[in-house]
């Protein structure tokens, strides 16, 4: 059934159960209250055609929406008693009249929703319903890779902001089929591959220094380091440089990337109902006017680099985008969209990963100080870490895989999924138009699966080496399937390589007491921003 048609028979079945709720409410506040005239009272009632169709609308009302999942899935449940071949069991919160599961999808939504799927034993497969929208919520690595691998859920659902700012014409949100399959192809060989990613290693060198430098600056003007600044003003750097070949308009573009995330984080009632002619927070008349702003800045770049001619030959992904050939090439605006969204995704992951990892090095001193110990044998009196170095740097590389287990930054993978046609997943019966979602969060942190999971021990890596990348689904930080994240290898090249250099250079302490709380916006990010003390080393 189509959103709108929903929405509107469940707002009426609302408001019919409201009215009566009131209704009642108010024949009863008004009833005598001596025990015998109340008796008699009931007896009127009981004995009154309008309060006999009062009960019975009520109950009829609450029948339609107290289903498992909530009122998006009440046709679900009514197809178990049609003809057609009933469905297996379903299982979830009924939620709240109207906004279903809703209120709890704040800044701590994979938890509460990991420990919703455990109360109900839903952990396999959960439906809700987020207004009149039906969604199933998998917190299992089998369910999690029937979802994410399945051709059924190759879409993704997007939020008006996201449209507003043009993600739909880039990788994240284009609808699978050719245009979206052309982009990640271009992507994969010209961002994306190993050669072009060896390739921005002294960048990413360039940029470590740069950092090492900021913190020692904040450290002798300030007495402590916001590393949070220093990270986003490194990502940021890292990846206009690999996008554009040149950081120029870093001011400018790192304020549109904070706008933009701020808008598309902001909770929004237009993208759960069919409300989009309002504007409740301003936020789409904020969107035009950002998207507007990308579209000047990001364009005059674009016509700069094609005005002389100045990317032949050349490694930035923008250069790389203009030299394809003819039949390859993307129209400007398209252009422009897959290049905002690069700066975008680019900045923020590892940005909020690495502050994350920092964290823990602040608060596990032993696990620093064995790091660091690895590092120094491993390089030596090298001026720099080189990639070829992390092959030889397991205890790293297993202290980030511990940060993505136990923070990571995409904990319902981010974007969920949207599925495309009928589907089976764990033999229920998942309907067109379901939002789907992998809480890979619950699933990094359950006992079934982990042993001891609430504690940081990077050692668990070292006994078994468990990959990341999106084969294995008790641990698929980047997600997995078709629309696995493309720039994983980037972000994990980018992420090792700058914390080696952060541990070879300074002893991290902590400079107040670190606060892990989280706090779930587009990624998951640490609630209060970490500050540190560095020791020269
Ligand atoms: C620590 C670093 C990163 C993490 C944890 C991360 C995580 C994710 C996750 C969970 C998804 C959704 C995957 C799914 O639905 O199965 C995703 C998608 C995506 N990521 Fe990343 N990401 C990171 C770095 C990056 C970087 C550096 C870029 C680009 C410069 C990037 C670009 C994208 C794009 C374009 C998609 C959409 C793919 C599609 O829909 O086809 N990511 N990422």
């Amino acid at each position: 059934m189509k959103t709108t048609t929903a929405f509107f028979s469940f707002l009426t079945s609302s408001l019919v159960s409201l009215a009566l709720v009131l209704a009642l409410a108010l024949v009863l506040a008004l009833a005598p209250t001596t025990a015998t005239t109340k008796f008699q009272f009931q007896n009127t009632l009981s004995s009154s055609p309008l309060a006999t169709l009062f009960v019975t609308l009520f109950a009829i009302s609450l029948n339609y929406w107290l289903v498992p999942g909530g009122f998006a899935w009440r046709n679900y449940h009514h197809r178990q008693h049609d003809n057609e071949k009933p469905n297996a069991k379903l299982t979830g919160p009924m939620g709240w009249p109207i906004l279903g599961t809703l209120p709890l999808m704040g800044s701590l939504a994979h938890a509460k929703l990991a420990a919703l799927a455990a109360s109900l034993n839903a952990k396999r497969l959960m439906a809700l319903s987020l207004g009149p929208t039906p969604v199933v919520i998998s917190s299992h690595p089998e369910t999690a890779r029937q979802i994410l691998f399945g051709s059924s859920f190759s879409d993704r659902p997007i939020k008006e902001s996201a449209r507003a700012l043009m993600f739909e014409r880039a990788i994240g949100f284009a609808p699978s089929g050719t245009y979206w399959r052309h982009l990640r192809r271009i992507a994969a060989f010209h961002m994306f591959s190993p050669r072009r990613i060896q390739g921005l290693e002294s960048l990413r060198q360039r940029v470590a220094d740069v950092m090492v430098k900021s913190a020692w600056k904040e450290m002798e003007e300030k007495g402590v380091v916001d590393i949070r600044g220093v990270l986003q003003e490194g990502s940021l750097c890292n990846i206009l440089e690999s996008v554009f070949g040149s950081n120029d308009k870093g001011q400018e573009l790192g304020d549109m990337v904070k706008e933009g995330y701020e808008l598309i984080a902001k909770f929004n009632l237009e993208d759960y109902f069919p409300l989009k002619f309002l504007d409740f927070h301003g936020v789409k008349r904020r969107c035009h006017t950002l998207a507007a702003k990308v579209v000047s800045a990001v364009g005059q770049i674009v016509e700069e680099r094609k005005r002389d001619g100045s990317f032949v030959g050349k490694n930035d992904f923008l250069s790389t985008l203009l030299s394809l050939p003819k039949e390859e090439r993307l129209g400007d605006s398209d252009m422009v969209a897959i290049l905002w969204e690069m700066v975008f995704r680019g900045t923020d992951t590892v940005a909020i990963l690495l502050e994350w990892v920092m964290a823990r090095m602040v608060l596990h001193q032993d696990v620093q100080k064995k790091a660091r110990e690895e590092i120094n044998t491993c390089i030596g009196r090298r001026s720099h870490v080189r990639d070829s170095d992390i092959a030889n740097l397991p205890y790293l590389q297993a202290i980030v895989k511990e940060v993505l287990r136990m923070h990571p930054p995409g904990p319902l993978l981010s974007w969920a999924r949207l599925a495309v046609h009928d589907v089976h997943v764990d033999k229920v019966l998942v309907p067109v138009g379901t939002t789907a979602m992998v809480n890979m969060w619950a699933i990094s942190h359950d006992p079934s699966i982990w042993e001891d999971p609430w504690a940081f021990k990077p050692e668990r890596f070292l006994k078994e080496d468990v990959s990341i990348m999106g084969s294995d689904l008790r641990l698929a930080p980047f997600g997995a399937g078709r629309r696995v994240c493309p720039g994983r290898a980037l972000g994990l090249a980018t992420a090792h390589l700058w914390l080696a250099e952060l541990l070879r250079h300074f002893t991290w302490l902590p400079a107040q007491h670190v606060d892990l709380s989280e706090s779930l916006r587009l990624s998951m990010e640490m609630k209060t921003p970490l500050r540190c003390v560095v020791v020269r080393r």
